[in-house]
């Protein structure tokens, strides 16, 4: 259960061992925000009518810091496109109006008010509707002129929010900043709240003196305010059109770094570049504006229309709680720690996002996860060419890939988490582009794109739009094979499904039979429609009597169930379709092939298969074997290479194997663990030579990962040590004072290790003082119970824990245990002993306590997979029949799930193990009987 957290890893493509700088296992979460979430609820939110719409706003407003509240007024200049009397627009609950008037401009420029009747609101929609006196006719102008106010956010980095930090000399310093993404505008003031109303706005703000304002634009004047000597009031130029989203400002105590830069390119953008942080902070952000050039640069490659804009402020905002930047136009926002991290992905998200977003805007919401993938895509491009592939703060595309292939192959993707869904699409998607780079080429891509860019600036877009722009760049190169780039992706998109694809040579003719269907990996494979669904495949091929992994245009494009593909190779020749996961899809291949590419890969010659293809042939051969697809003989043969494989991305398929099948391989455990210490040994060992004080990060992490998964498959020099660092634990005057041993020794030791060194550990948890942090107990507790394989202790703790209810234990101390029995086989199957054992007493103290019953029953019953579980599940179940209670159906729905497990195990286990007994026999490797 360890080997989890270590599953994100890196990927670059310079050298051996070449993993990217540091901060590589840090970084993914982050630039992977929530943000889609949010925008599919909004996907249903109501849109405003059409018949009022805005073509200007002129906003002024006054914060009162030390009191948290402002006061604003707001004159929106508007249209009317059809006769009406009324006016709808947003603006929150919490924003009082205090006064309001609608004015008609005339002709003669004289304008004319019209009396407002009723001002409803509505406070779940955050709508206001004003009710006119009379109806305006069509093609009318005026405006709509409210003054209001409200309290500043404070607990969360949203709307209108006021913030506070201490100086190094302990002085408390204020920040009044906005954050408007998705649809906070609202929250500060009376505005249509809609990405499509892009107008120009006029923005004046009151700044107390001594801090510095900024917004969308430069500053065009400065005013004093009369009885305000303290704070004057600053008017921004006017903005391009733009949505409310992308409106900000700062206010803060703020200064400069070094002087500003007159940005300027090929493409025509000419602005000043700032970059703005607390005095203290600066030296942290002495390289960012050289990264901004780059990578401004790097987008000029793009050839996109230049910016509208006079200046970009970057600003490290001390204290800024929000999960990504504020990206308004013009002014971009960080948390101070993202902008002087290092890397370029994040802030080359934000960048290109003053781009589409801000020139270019999905029109609502339901768009919104194209543009994200779009920017998802060019980002990791542009961070690609700036680094030369050698900084990647994600391993890209390979972490992402791979969860969307664990998801989408499940019997009910996103059954669990239903807030990943949307960020799963977007995932989807960015690869979709990844793939039309590869299949319509770079330079049709860019073509498209810089179309799609051009016609849709200052305006909004649906996805359609974007697909369209790309069919026509590829028309426009010849697109001999017809394709309709709409309607592949919609084929990608529009199911939460992936397609596998297999592959069967004729070796005879020279042909092979391509066929598609659903990816399920998890049993029983049993989805309705399966049949009838179908994608638009790219079918890149490479041949082993040509290793060309350069040409990535796909020999044909596979819309049917089946497709033949003539001239393959000779018998003596693997083939590789789908090489560099082009598209987001296994392949599955006739065992003679998988072979061939197995024998290939032996060879020193390996090397010629990129390892992002080496990945993929492993990943996809044992995942299709989980899947029930292919023999793991077969798939086991494709691991034989990894002796030699130096490149840590081309592990990590294994460490995922490794942790996938721990479960299901239990009864054969001895076998597969002496295979992966022999596997692990040679590359961990070189790891372990020639560590010197300036290693590189990277291969600090390789080598703890590789300690981890060897320690947990039982080599020994990993256990000593483990033991060593513990006995001065154990040999410590008052041990229950502190514990001296990290912690990742003690799983070792519990697993591994003696009677007494558990006890000890078991001693510590029960002494445990109150005055020290819980977590650590938690920790033990959760280690004693997890990494141990002993029935007889772990009986020993279930004696303590559940009947003795001697105080020493809670009842979430009780959920915790169980939680790690679920993945230990020897921990469910003595609980399910224990149950048994003692069903009276079990029964009688814990049946009435619901969920925890519930979760008892689960855990003892939930997790076999081989036909000797299903028997002990099955003779549980008959013996209490119907005393179950709340519990009853989920003994049920274990006995049918365990039933198809336990079909793969039957299947599956005999071959692995004659794979296993073949390989350590020829590899003179011995095995322990452990248990
Ligand atoms: C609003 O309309 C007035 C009158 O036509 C004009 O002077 C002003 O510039 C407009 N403001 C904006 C922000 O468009
Ligand atoms: C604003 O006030 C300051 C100090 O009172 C004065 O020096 C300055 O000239 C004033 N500016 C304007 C534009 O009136
Ligand atoms: C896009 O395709 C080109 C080759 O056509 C390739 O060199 C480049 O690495 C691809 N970009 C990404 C981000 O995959
Ligand atoms: C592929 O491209 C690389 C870099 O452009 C080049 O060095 C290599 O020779 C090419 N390989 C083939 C098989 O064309
Ligand atoms: C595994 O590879 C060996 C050669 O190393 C081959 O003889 C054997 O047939 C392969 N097994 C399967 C099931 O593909
Ligand atoms: C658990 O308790 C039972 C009876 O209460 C006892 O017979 C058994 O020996 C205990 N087992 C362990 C491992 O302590």
């Amino acid at each position: 259960m360890f080997l989890r957290l270590f599953a994100i890893t890196c990927l670059c493509a310079c050298a051996t061992f070449s993993l990217a700088p540091d901060k590589v296992f840090t970084h993914i979460i982050k630039t992977r925000s929530i943000d889609l979430n949010n925008a599919h609820g909004l996907a249903m939110e109501n849109r405003l009518g059409r018949n009022v719409v805005p073509t200007g706003y002129y906003l002024e407003l006054e914060p009162y810091i030390e009191d948290g509240v402002y006061e604003g007024r707001v004159v929106i200049n508007v249209t009317w496109n059809t006769e009406t009397d009324e006016i709808n627009l947003h603006c929150a609950p919490d924003v009082a109006i205090v006064n309001s008037k609608v004015e008609l401009f005339g002709e003669s420029g004289k304008s004319q008010e019209i009396a407002i009747t009723q001002i409803d609101t509505d406070a779940k929609k955050s709508t206001l509707k004003f009710q006119l006196e009379k109806s305006v006719p069509a093609s009318s102008i005026g405006a709509l002129d409210l003054s209001f106010k409200g309290k500043m956010e404070t607990s969360t980095s949203e709307g209108l929010f006021k913030s506070s930090y201490k100086t190094d000399q302990d002085e408390e310093r204020i920040v009044v900043a906005t954050q408007f993404r998705p649809n906070n505008a609202r929250r500060m003031f009376p505005c249509f709240d809609e990405p499509e109303f892009k107008v120009p706005f006029d923005v004046s703000i009151v700044r107390p003196l001594g801090m510095i304002a900024l917004s969308n634009m430069a500053i065009s004047r400065v005013e004093n305010i009369t009885d305000e000597p303290n704070a004057e009031l600053v008017h921004f130029k006017r903005s391009p059109p733009m949505s409310t989203f992308t409106m900000g400002f700062v206010l803060a105590d703020l200064v400069q770094l070094g002087n500003s830069i007159q940005y300027s390119d090929k493409t025509s953008n000419n602005f000043e570049m700032r970059v703005w942080g607390r005095p203290e902070y600066l030296e942290a952000l002495q390289e960012v504006p050289d990264k901004f050039i780059r990578i401004l640069n790097e987008i000029a490659e793009f050839n996109w229309p230049p910016l509208p804009l006079d200046k970009l402020d970057i600003v490290a905002l001390p204290n800024y709680q929000g999960v990504k930047p504020t990206d308004n136009w013009g002014l971009i926002v960080f948390r101070e720690s993202d902008l002087s991290s290092s890397g370029h992905i994040q802030l080359t998200h934000e960048v290109l996002h003053q781009w589409l977003g801000a020139l270019v805007t999905p029109a609502w919401w339901s768009d919104a996860h194209v543009n994200k993938a779009l920017v998802g895509y060019l980002a990791v491009e542009t961070a690609y060419k700036i680094n030369r592939g050698c900084e990647m703060e994600v391993k890209w595309p390979m972490t992402f890939l791979y969860s969307l292939y664990y998801e989408y192959s499940k019997r009910y993707p996103h059954s669990r988490i239903t807030g990943m869904k949307q960020e799963t699409v977007s995932t989807k998607i960015e690869l979709l582009f990844r793939m039309f780079n590869y299949t319509l080429g770079d330079e049709t891509l860019k073509k498209g794109l810089k179309m799609f860019v051009t016609q849709r600036a200052f305006q909004t877009f649906d996805g359609d739009f974007l697909w369209q722009s790309l069919n026509t760049a590829a028309s426009e190169a010849g697109n001999s094979q017809k394709i309709d780039v709409k309607a592949i992706a919609q084929s990608w998109i529009e199911k939460d499904r992936l397609p596998v694809v297999t592959v069967k040579r004729n070796y005879d003719s020279k042909t092979a039979v391509v066929s598609q269907k659903l990816y399920l990996r998890e049993r029983p494979h049993d989805v309705p429609d399966a049949g009838r669904m179908s994608w638009w495949i790219p079918l890149v091929v490479v041949r082993g009597d040509n290793l060309d992994f350069n040409s990535t245009a796909p020999l044909a494009w596979m819309k049917d169930q089946t497709l033949e593909l003539n001239n393959m190779p000779s018998k003596e020749h693997f083939i590789i379709v789908n090489p560099e996961e082009i598209g987001p899809f296994p392949v599955n291949y006739d065992e003679d092939n998988w072979n061939l590419i197995a024998e290939f890969l032996k060879t020193e010659r390996r090397t010629k298969i990129p390892e992002l293809t080496r990945a993929k042939v492993l990943h996809d051969a044992w995942n299709l074997a989980f899947a029930g697809e292919l023999s793991f003989a077969t798939a086991l043969n494709m691991t034989l290479f990894l002796k030699h494989e130096e490149n840590l991305p081309v592990w990590d398929p294994v460490f995922t194997m490794i942790d996938h099948i721990d479960r299901h391989i239990w009864d054969i455990r001895d076998k597969f663990n002496a295979y992966v210490i022999s596997l692990l040994r040679p590359p961990y060992i070189k790891l372990t030579k020639d560590i010197d004080e300036n290693e590189k990060s990277w291969r600090r992490n390789m080598r703890n990962l590789f300690k981890t998964f060897l320690c947990s498959a039982g080599y020994k020099p990993c256990i000593k040590d483990a033991q060593e660092q513990y006995s001065k634990w154990m040999k410590a005057q008052n041990p229950d004072e502190g514990n001296p041993v990290s912690d990742r020794y003690l799983c070792p030791v519990f697993r591994w290790g003696t009677q007494e060194e558990w006890n000890f550990g078991l001693q510590r948890v029960i002494n445990f003082p109150p005055s020290r942090k819980q977590s650590e107990r938690t920790y033990l507790l959760k280690t004693l119970s997890g990494c141990c394989e002993d029935k007889y202790k772990l009986t020993r703790l279930l004696n303590i824990t559940l009947l003795e209810e001697n105080g020493n234990f809670t009842e979430r101390d009780i959920f915790l245990i169980n939680n790690m029995f679920s993945d230990e086989p020897v921990g469910h199957t003595t609980l399910l002993h224990f149950i048994d054992d003692n069903w009276n007493i079990i029964k009688q103290k814990y049946y009435h306590r619901t969920n925890l019953w519930s979760h008892l029953i689960s855990t003892a019953t939930s997790y076999f997979t081989t036909k000797a579980g299903l028997d002990l599940v099955t003779q549980l179940y008959v013996k209490h029949q119907g005393e179950f209670g709340p519990a009853e159906h989920i003994i049920e729905k274990a006995i049918r799930n365990i039933k198809e497990e336990s079909k793969w195990s039957s299947q599956n286990l005999p071959v692995m193990e004659k794979w296993l007994d073949d390989y350590l026999e020829r590899n003179g490797v011995k095995v322990e009987k452990k248990y």
